[in-house]
């Protein structure tokens, strides 16, 4: 999700500073102090666009600390504002990309990953692209606590099968996998590519690959 560089970029960031980490890996075994918490569940969401969907849990999970990852600034501009003006104090967010995340979590640091409407990259060449490529698994599976979970949702068919394979192969357990979202009964937090892609009257797809044994 590219976007024209927002007018006063760098003055509306620095207003928002205190929900960004600007050097995360100073974290990395430590989100909880981060969050002044000694427990609780720490939950990321790895491309999180304009941040409807972590404003949303977060909302209904005050108990849960989220972390949203994305790699465009100009996007993130707009999660960060969203969360300052609900003034939320259990969503931090990371300008960073996805393959950097081992150098920012610890192991076992992290209790469930949340990829919404990930980028497709269709052509066969660009698979390594795919946020579920076994090369990103390897990335999140070293600080994915053992039990913990990856929870996906996805409009496009060819990366749902291409993600469900790759769970698989990875030793990962598939749970809860859906090729209709919105006709099951599932309590569902809508993300802005969500609403979309429904209002186009497409079919979301979603699964939970679990790491660990059954
Ligand atoms: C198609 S959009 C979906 C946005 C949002 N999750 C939703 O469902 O509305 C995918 C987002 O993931 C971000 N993204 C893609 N690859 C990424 C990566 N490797 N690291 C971090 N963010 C990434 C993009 O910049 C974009 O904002």
């Amino acid at each position: 999700m590219r976007m024209r560089r927002k007018k006063n970029l760098d003055t509306r960031l620095e207003k928002c500073a205190a929900f960004s980490v600007a050097e995360p890996s100073l974290n990395k075994g430590k989100w909880r102090e981060a969050f002044g918490r000694e427990t609780g569940e720490l939950h990321l969401e790895i491309g999180c666009g304009k941040g409807d969907f972590v404003v949303q849990m977060a909302k209904r999970s005050p108990d849960v600390m989220f972390v949203a990852v994305e790699k465009y600034q100009n996007v993130l501009l707009l999660a960060l504002e969203k969360v300052m003006a609900e003034g939320l104090s259990n969503v931090l967010f990371i300008d960073a990309d996805a393959n950097t995340l081992a150098d920012v979590f610890d192991k076992d640091e992290v209790d469930r990953i949340y990829l919404n409407f990930s980028d497709p990259w269709p052509p066969k060449k660009r698979h390594k692209r795919r946020l579920t490529h076994e090369n990103y698994l390897s990335v999140y599976d070293r600080f994915l606590k053992d039990g913990g979970e990856i929870h996906q949702k996805t409009d496009n068919t060819g990366l749902f099968e291409f993600s469900l394979c790759s769970y698989s192969q990875f030793g990962y357990t598939l749970y809860d996998v859906t090729f209709d979202l919105h006709s099951t009964d599932f309590d569902n937090v809508m993300t802005e590519y969500e609403r979309n892609f429904t209002e186009q009257g497409m079919k979301i797809y979603r699964c939970v690959a679990r790491k660990g044994k059954k």
